[in-house]
Parts: C-alpha cells; sequence; structure tokens
C-alpha cells in the first residue's frame, strides 16, 4: 500500500519482517478516478481498482537513496514492486520494465514484477509465458550475466494450472528467487445478490481459498520460495499458507481491518513445526 516508500520506518517499528513497496511505474502516473477503492466489511473483502497511482520510479530511487544517506533506511528488507505505466504499449512492457528496473535497482533488496494487476488494460496478458520471457530476458541481459538482484514474480490467482505450471518452469529456467501468490481476483462471486459490485481485483477473505490453492499446485511443480498472499487475517490464515507450501508471508487487505496487532499475532502465532528454520527467527 505504500506505493512510494514514505512510510518505511514506520512499517519496520510496526514488527514487520519485510516490507514490499509499490507498485511504482516508470513514468508517474494518476491512476484511475475515484472513488477506486470500496470496503465491504461483513466479507472481510475489498475491490480496488487504484491503477497504479504513484510518483514514478526516479522519485522512488530519489527517496530510496536519501533514507539510504540519512543512515535511516530500515533495518528489514525492502523489496520493490515494479509494473507497466499505463500509457506505454503491452509490445514495449519490456522496455518499460527495464526502465524501472534500472532505475530501482541499487534501491531494493528484492524487485518483484508484477504482472498480475488487474487495474492496467491488458496487464495479465504479459503473464503469458512468451511475453513474460521477453520482458525477464530484456532485465536479464541488461544485468549482463552477473544477476545478484533477488527477482520475484507476481501472479494472479485467477491463472489454469498449466498456466501455473509454465510460469513456474520460466521462473527456474531464468532463475528467479521466488513467486508472489497472489494478486487480487477478477472473481467476484464472492458478492452474490446482496452486495453492490464494483470494477477491480478483489482481496480479503474471498481470496484466501483461491491463492492458498494457486500457492498448493506451484508447490507441486516448484522448489522455488513462495510468498503467499491473500485473505491472511490470523495467525491461522498464515499458517494455511505455510502448509500449502508458502515460505513467506504478506498482508494487505487483514491489514486494513484487524490493524497493527495483526502483524505481531502472525509473527508471534505460528506453531513450532514452523519455528526451526530462518523465517520466523
Ligand atoms: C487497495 C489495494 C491496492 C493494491 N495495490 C497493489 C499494487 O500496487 N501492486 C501489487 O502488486 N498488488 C497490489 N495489491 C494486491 C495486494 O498486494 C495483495 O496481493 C492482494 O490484495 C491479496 O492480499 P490480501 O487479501 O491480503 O489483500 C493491492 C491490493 C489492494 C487491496
Amino acid at each position: 500500500m505504500d506505493k512510494d516508500g514514505v512510510a518505511l520506518e514506520a512499517w519496520e517499528k510496526l514488527g514487520f519482517g519485510f516490507v514490499e513497496v509499490g507498485t511504482v511505474t516508470a513514468l508517474p502516473q494518476l491512476g484511475n478516478p475515484k472513488p477506486r477503492l470500496f470496503r465491504f466489511p461483513e466479507l472481510g473483502a475489498l475491490i480496488n481498482r487504484m491503477g497504479f497511482n504513484n510518483n514514478g520510479a526516479r522519485s522512488l530511487a530519489q527517496r530510496m537513496e536519501a533514507l539510504q544517506n540519512s543512515g535511516k533506511r530500515p533495518g528489514i528488507p525492502i523489496g520493490i514492486n515494479i509494473g507497466k505505466s499505463r500509457v506505454i504499449p503491452l509490445e514495449s512492457a519490456h522496455s518499460d520494465y527495464l526502465e524501472s528496473f534500472r532505475l530501482l535497482y541499487q534501491h531494493g533488496d528484492y524487485i518483484v514484477l508484477n504482472v498480475s494487476s488487474p487495474n492496467t488494460p491488458g496487464l495479465r496478458d504479459l503473464q503469458h509465458v512468451e511475453s513474460l520471457a521477453k520482458i525477464l530476458g530484456t532485465l536479464r541481459d541488461w544485468e549482463g550475466g552477473n544477476a545478484s538482484k533477488p527477482l520475484l514474480l507476481k501472479i494472479a490467482p485467477d491463472l489454469a494450472p498449466k498456466e501455473i505450471t509454465d510460469i513456474a518452469s520460466l521462473c527456474e529456467k531464468e532463475q528467479l528467487a521466488g513467486i508472489i501468490a497472489t494478486n487480487t481476483t477478477l472473481d467476484h462471486s464472492a458478492l452474490r445478490s446482496n452486495h453492490h459490485d464494483e470494477i477491480g481485483g478483489l482481496s480479503g477473505r474471498p481470496l484466501q481459498e483461491k491463492s492458498t490453492a494457486v500457492i498448493r499446485q506451484l508447490r507441486d511443480v516448484t522448489h522455488l520460495p513462495i510468498v503467499g498472499c491473500g485473505g491472511i487475517f490470523s495467525s491461522a490464515n498464515a499458517n494455511e499458507k505455510f502448509q500449502a507450501g508458502a515460505n513467506l508471508v504478506q498482508i494487505y487487505t487483514g491489514f486494513i481491518y484487524r490493524g497493527p496487532a495483526l502483524i505481531r499475532e502472525i509473527c508471534s502465532g505460528l506453531p513450532y513445526s514452523c519455528c526451526g528454520n530462518s523465517l520466523t527467527q
């Protein structure tokens, strides 16, 4: 939710083990007209069509640099999530991602390629392996054979099993550091007739099972680290993601409804079986 990295010091103080800023795009953009974020408290859900409102990759790079120079960069890992600028055609997506990647490379402890937001027209088409291979190839070429920065891919929960398998094998081939599963869903069936619908991505409780199922499918086909995300409202929900094969978890909607208490609850509520690895120490 911290598109432009304005609250990095606060995230660490609230108890997060790592934080991901963005999505930022190469070109600054306003995002979609408001209203663009809708609450459904009785469902524990949100629908958003923010549309990557952000000040652009260059501005984030400057902020990160200033933070570093002031000695106030948090000690926790900071990931930077990059997306495609809305006005750039899909055919040129690879150069647009490269622009953000280049500007932010040295500032992120890891970089996330976001090809799964439903709110930038056509963005999810970039999950097709041919498009994805072109983008990943462009980034790897720029790195010039010494790929040192952990690069992760964030995927949608609405993919078919074959697509998940194909994406996982491409990620292995390109030696990605992991896969983030998942972004919001376009399946609004949980809203049923008594709730008004809105255009956008649905997150929170209605996404919980769906994102866990994607993690499970991924774990069947890859040994890459998986970051589980989608409908985590409790340490039990976080543990379901770990049981399904996730190595780390992220929260958004649960944090909106439960507030900062959820962070420490998740970090302290894991069963002993999860405490032997470095993720929880
Ligand atoms: C208001 C809002 C804005 C979001 N913006 C982004 C974004 O810019 N980039 C991104 O990768 N995911 C974005 N997401 C998706 C979340 O990071 C997360 O993947 C998804 O909401 C599922 O997790 P949750 O159920 O815990 O919210 C956004 C979600 C919400 C609710």
